[in-house]
């Protein structure tokens, strides 16, 4: 589902690319590790800072991203243009990723799978690509946070089959994600990590 005009001005600007630089960054960092070297995909890519901090901060080699909403796509090509070849941009969705089986070492998601309707299919399209081994780094937004009435009046969400953190875990373990770790704030927000098994 595409932002409406609110949310997109509420990830469009210089202090959620903050947020994300300072507090969600470092913290799917200590929780799952760097990269070093490693092929990332980043799904749902926005303006592109999720893929700058993947490069700089988790040392992936390269990263593909995409997002459904061609303009976001046009703002992150921009944004990193000056690192092509090492990062790739594409219109695509997230229950259909246009790449091969066990292509990446890690797969990043910045707050976009609670705006998925069948967002159980994107989890099993994140192991699809990734490697036996790969990581799995999952910034997410809970359904007590959608939910709420004021986020109701100002932002649209899929509102049905949304989760808390539990339900979350135990459908990246459905997936075939073995979950590593996970961390919630304020009951709304939350952070995972989890791994595809080797074969
Ligand atoms: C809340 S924004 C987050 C954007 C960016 N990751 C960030 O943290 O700033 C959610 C993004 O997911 C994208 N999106 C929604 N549904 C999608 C889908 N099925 N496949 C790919 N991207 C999707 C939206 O267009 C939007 O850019």
């Amino acid at each position: 589902m595409l932002l409406n005009r609110v949310e997109t001005a509420l990830m469009n600007n210089p202090l959620r690319a903050a947020i994300q630089r300072h507090f969600e960054a470092p913290r799917l960092l200590r929780m799952g590790g760097r990269l070093d070297g490693g092929a990332a995909l980043e799904i749902g890519c926005g303006r592109g800072v999720g893929a700058e901090l993947v490069l700089e901060r988790f040392g992936a080699d390269t990263v593909d991203a995409f997002d459904l909403d061609p303009r976001m796509v046009a703002q992150a090509r921009q944004r990193l243009a000056a690192r092509a070849p090492r990062a790739r941009f594409w219109v695509g969705d997230a229950t259909s990723i246009a790449a091969p089986d066990e292509h990446y070492d890690a797969v990043f998601d910045f707050g976009i799978v609670h705006h998925i309707p069948h967002w159980r299919s994107a989890l099993r399209e994140v192991r699809r690509v990734l490697k036996p081994g790969g990581r799995f780094y999952a910034e997410e937004v809970l359904a007590a946070f959608i939910r709420h009435p004021l986020t109701r009046r100002l932002l649209e969400h899929p509102l049905e089959d949304r989760f808390d953190r539990p339900a979350f875990r135990d459908a990246l373990a459905q997936a075939g994600l073995e979950p590593l770790d996970d961390a919630e704030l304020w009951g709304g927000f939350a952070w995972f990590v989890a791994e595809r098994p080797e074969a």
